[in-house]
């Protein structure tokens, strides 16, 4: 069934598939990208020898198309996600989408579908899942011949529990995430974080925290996003790790946090040192940027700043970015596209 917009109530989304009334499709056959176009099929029909049934080549993206004050639509840095969706899908012996054709598809959608970008101050945001799949049958382990690029779009609401601290907990489990990639996201390797995820679910945690996969020692990121801290002398400091994803978010942050002084770092941070930390955060394209309250290891729950109250530099790092989102305050060079 269709989404209806009357259907919605723009406060109480949360964070779900809503099968909207159109998306974007192309297909990959005898070498070359056949012309994409909007359709209103959101069922996908494969063989039961398609690849990514078998050995997960699939890919995917998220974005957000963002409703301004004057009723315009803004993406944000979507030539970002066209640039790692064409990295991740060389990683995975994929054939890169076209970027620029990437950037018109994601406006295609968002304009086909204006209607369920939710309005300015709603606090929700239409977000864009583009992703490719190896169609053709294989038996042995191989790269698909045939391939499909989709795009759909639903309306959302916060991912974990908006500008309120949440708990999260060290899991116990390492995430073969894109390791080594550090570039790839893939639905096969995004696997294997559901159990920790649905463990820590149950327990009342917003998302798991992973360590390193080698020594165990050192911070990662959250199941859905990156991390990153503020050192009790003010410094925003972040992972660096070949195993965590790519993020737009945090490069962003990155250069937001450098004007407003806090001198930002990418650098090993140890599990004893992030528990210190005056402020934290999980940032991505879902997670926006969403307070850490606590983290739990191994039993014991390490408040950080507070449960209950956002810490200054969050907020002030949260206003700025959501500013530039949504074009009331002015970002860096090509960081906002509006979709015309
Ligand atoms: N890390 C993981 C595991 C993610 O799933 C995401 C979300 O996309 C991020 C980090 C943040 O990446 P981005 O800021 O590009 O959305
Ligand atoms: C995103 O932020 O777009 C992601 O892919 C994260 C996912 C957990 C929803």
């Amino acid at each position: 069934m269709k989404q209806k917009v009357a259907d919605l109530d723009w406060n109480d989304l949360g964070f779900k598939y809503r099968d909207l009334p159109y998306r974007f499709e192309a297909k990959y056959k005898d070498g070359q990208w056949q012309e994409g176009k909007l359709t209103q099929e959101s069922t996908v029909t494969l063989s039961e020898g398609a690849e990514v049934l078998h050995y997960g080549q699939e890919i995917f993206e998220g974005l957000k198309a963002y409703r301004r004050k004057d009723g315009k639509i803004n993406l944000f840095r979507p030539d970002q996600n066209a640039h790692r969706f064409a990295l991740s899908a060389e990683r995975l012996a994929m054939p890169a989408y076209p970027e620029d054709k990437f950037v018109e598809a994601v406006k295609e959608v968002v304009k086909a579908n204006e209607e369920f970008v939710p309005p300015y101050e709603s606090g929700a945001t239409l977000y864009i899942r583009p992703y490719m799949i190896g169609t053709s049958k294989v038996l042995g382990v191989e790269a698909a011949s045939e391939y499909t690029m989709r795009m759909f779009a639903t309306p959302v609401g916060a991912y974990i529990k908006g500008l309120n601290p949440a708990a999260y907990v060290v899991s116990e489990y390492d995430r073969a995430a894109y390791a080594g990639t550090g570039q790839a996201k893939t639905s096969g390797n995004y696997a294997s974080s559901l159990l920790p995820t649905v463990e820590g679910h149950e327990a009342g945690f917003a998302d798991c925290l992973y360590l390193d996969p080698r020594e165990h020692k050192y911070v990662d990121e959250f199941g859905g996003a990156n991390f990153f801290g503020i050192t009790q002398d003010g410094q925003f400091v972040t992972p660096k790790s070949k195993s965590i994803l790519v993020s737009i978010t945090k490069r962003s942050l990155l250069e937001v946090a450098k004007r407003q002084g806090l001198n930002p770092v990418e650098r090993q941070i140890t599990l004893e040192e992030a528990f210190k930390m005056k402020e934290a955060g999980a940032m991505g394209t879902a997670a926006v940027i969403s307070p850490v309250g606590s983290i739990t290891y191994e039993g014991k729950k390490h408040v950080i700043h507070s449960e209950t109250e956002t810490g200054p530099i969050t907020t002030k790092l949260y206003n700025e970015l959501i500013g530039i989102q949504y074009g009331d305050k002015t970002g860096p060079e090509g960081w906002v596209q509006t979709v015309e």
